[in-house]
This record gives structure tokens, sequence and C-alpha cells, in this order.
């Protein structure tokens, strides 16, 4: 484990293991912000992670996969860190801020999570820390303070003002299972993730667009002038969770054009997590595979947030035998589509795609069959290897 021989390397003394997964997302994408509904599952992709405390109120940290160092002290406002060290760094202050206080540490990560590849590998960074912190220091945090404490983390030091999916799945995710989580309530339910003679499989573009953060604003921007003018005809309304297409129907000539399109997509993408729930619960992958078609169709149309090498991904999937759903998974701009195939066809369906996509866009994608995993805790025993 690279962590593990990291700090080894770096530093000396006892130390402990962490890890937190990643995530896929069947269904609900930018339905988060807006109060609604998603299904994702933790992965069995991961940020590994060694961590020893320190006496003094001084961090040092070392990322194993970039061969980079940084430090900062536990009381620094906002030191000059490289963008990675600004993940640790923020579940610090953000600890801080709600009262806690972490020792200072030293650490080693590294890990398989794909970056920017809509798998969260940010929010497992997250969430590693906030749980190796919380067990180190014994601060007595619950796991949904340090997921709030991960999205805040996101929020103010990395500039991405995203929803709760990615840190609540690292930290709650179980093996096996897909959350069905209520964004607003923050309740959840696990559903058996049973999809007898399908895969999941991702696809990855390894296109990373650096505009993501920026235009991931600007539809929660969108999304919040959608609900203020709603708001105005229907005061009850606290979130796009609230509305539905008549009310929205409405008002369609009172609105922006791309404000209508955004609260058209949220609207429709929440009714699309809870049809997807009953399919899942009668077994019914045609119509869980029909749902991520039409998901795509509206990241793609009404929310704008695909691009051309996402859409020949899904438009080849759609033709090929096998291939009960597929869409962009995540904030979008890049990174992977998911995919359901029968387990019979996944050769031709990685063939076919590798094919199309390497002829439009001169290299290969790469492909990750799903196979879940439990969310962020300490290893133990043989774990630890
Ligand atoms: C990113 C964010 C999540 C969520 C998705 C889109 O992964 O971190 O909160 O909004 O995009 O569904």
């Amino acid at each position: 484990m690279k962590a593990r021989e990291s700090f080894e390397k770096e530093f000396t003394g006892q130390y402990r293991l962490f890890a937190a997964p990643g995530r896929i997302n069947l269904i609900g994408e930018h339905t988060d912000y807006n109060e609604g509904f998603v299904l994702p599952a933790s992965i069995d992709k991961r940020i590994y992670l060694a961590i020893q405390a320190l006496d003094t109120m001084r961090a040092d940290l070392v990322s194993a996969d970039l061969g980079e160092k940084a430090s900062f002290l536990l009381d620094d406002t906002r030191p000059k860190l490289p963008h990675w060290a600004l993940y640790p760094f923020g579940v610090v202050k953000e600890l801080q801020k709600r009262g806690f206080r972490p020792g200072g540490f030293r650490a080693a990560f590294g890990g398989d999570i794909p970056i920017g590849s809509g798998l969260s590998s940010s929010a497992a960074l997250e969430s590693a820390f906030a749980v190796a912190l919380n067990a180190l220091f014994g601060l007595g945090a619950d796991q949904m303070t340090l997921a709030l404490v991960g999205q805040s983390a996101e929020h103010h030091y990395a500039g991405v003002r995203c929803g709760i999916m990615d840190q609540f799945a690292s930290l709650f995710g179980k093996k096996g299972q897909v959350i069905r989580l209520d964004c607003r309530s923050l309740e959840h339910e696990f559903f058996p993730l049973d999809l007898e003679g399908f895969e999941l499989i991702l696809a990855d573009t390894r296109v990373k667009h650096s505009l993501a953060s920026s235009a991931y604003n600007e539809r929660r921007r969108q999304c919040e002038t959608g609900v203020a003018l709603i708001r105005k005809h229907f005061p009850a309304v606290k979130s796009l969770r609230d509305v539905n297409r008549e009310m929205l129907a409405g008002l369609e000539n009172q609105m922006e054009g791309k404000v209508f399109q955004r609260c058209s997509y949220v609207v429709e993408e929440n009714a699309r997590v809870t049809q997807t729930c009953d399919a899942l619960a009668q077994g019914d992958p045609d119509r869980v595979g029909r749902l991520m078609f039409f998901s795509h169709q509206g990241l793609r149309e009404q929310y704008e947030v695909s691009c051309p090498e996402l859409n020949l991904l899904v438009e080849t999937a759609a033709k090929t035998p096998g291939v009960k759903g597929s869409r962009m998974m995540g904030g979008g701009f890049g990174g992977c589509t998911i995919n359901l195939v029968r387990s019979n066809n996944v050769q031709l369906f990685q063939d076919r795609i590798a094919r199309a996509f390497e002829k439009d866009f001169g290299h290969l994608p790469l492909f990750y069959q799903v196979s879940t995993g439990d969310g962020a805790r300490e290893l133990t025993g043989n774990e630890q290897k």
C-alpha cells in the first residue's frame, strides 16, 4: 500500500491506517443541492491514509500518488498550499469551526480512485481525514457531522458548492448496497444492489474539464434563481424538491429560458430516482436502464453539463446489444459514464465503445467494473496490507 510505504519513507514511529471510498451514483444527478434524492453506492476504490498524532500544532502531509509534500500550522488561516492539501486543511478548519480541537499530525495518503473522473476522489480524501482525525484525537463527532465537515471543506477551501451526496456515500456506504438518500431530511435507506445477470461498468473519457467547478456553481445559482421566482407564486416552496412539473409549466413564460431548463431537469430527475427505486424493487433492469438514458438526455440537453466525449459513449452504448442503460455520472464535463450491461455482453460493450471512442477522439477510454465496498473506516488486521 502506497500510503504505508510513503509514511515509512518520510516519517518514523507508529501510525494508524484509514480508508475512505469513492462512489458511483446510479441516478439522481445535481439533485442533492436541490434537497432532492440520490442513489449512490460506495465502491471498492479508496483513498488510504497512514497517520500519526504529533504534540505540536503542525500538519505534515505527503501525497504518495503525486510525490509531493506540504505542511501547515493548525491555526493558519489561508496558508499557501498545493490544491490537494486544501482538502485536509479544510477538514481541520471545518472541525475547528464546529468546536472540535484536533491536534497536529503527520500523514501520507494515496489510492486507486481515478482523480477527476466523477468518482469523488476529493470527497474520499475529506472523509479519510475527517474519520482519522476524529479517531486519533477522540473528538466524538458523529458520522453525519463528519460528512458535513467534508462538504464544507469543499465549499470553502476547494471552491465547489457541492451537495452532500459524495461525502455521505463515502462515510455511510455499505458493501452490496445502494443508498437512497433524501438530501433534505438526510433520511436514508439501503437497497441491495442486486442486478442478477447484469454488471455496472464505468467508461472513463479521461477528460478532466477545468471549467467544471465554475460551471457547477453556476448551475447551482440558476436553480436558486428559479426557486426565488417560484416562491413568489408558491411561498411554501423552499427548494426545487417542492416543485412539480405543473407548477413549473405555469411559470415558464416568466422565467429566463436557461433557468427554466435547469429547473425542469431537476424536477424530472428527482422523479426518476423514485421510479428507479421502484424498478429496482421490482427487479426490472429494463426500466432502470430506460431511466438512466432519460437522465443522460436531461443532463445533456436541459442541464447542459455533458460533453461530446460523454455523449459519444452514451450514444454508442445505446446501440450496443445487452446495454440496458447508460448516462454520464457525477458533476459532468468529463469523467465517466455508468452503464448497465448484461454480463454476457460486457466484452462486446467494451470493444465497441473503445473502437468508436478512439475513432473520434484519438485515445481509448478506460473501463472499470464496479464493485461496491464499505464506507470510511480504520483498517485493522489483514486489511492493513
Ligand atoms: C458532484 C458533487 C455532488 C453532486 C454531483 C452531481 O459530485 O460533489 O454533490 O452534486 O456532482 O450530482
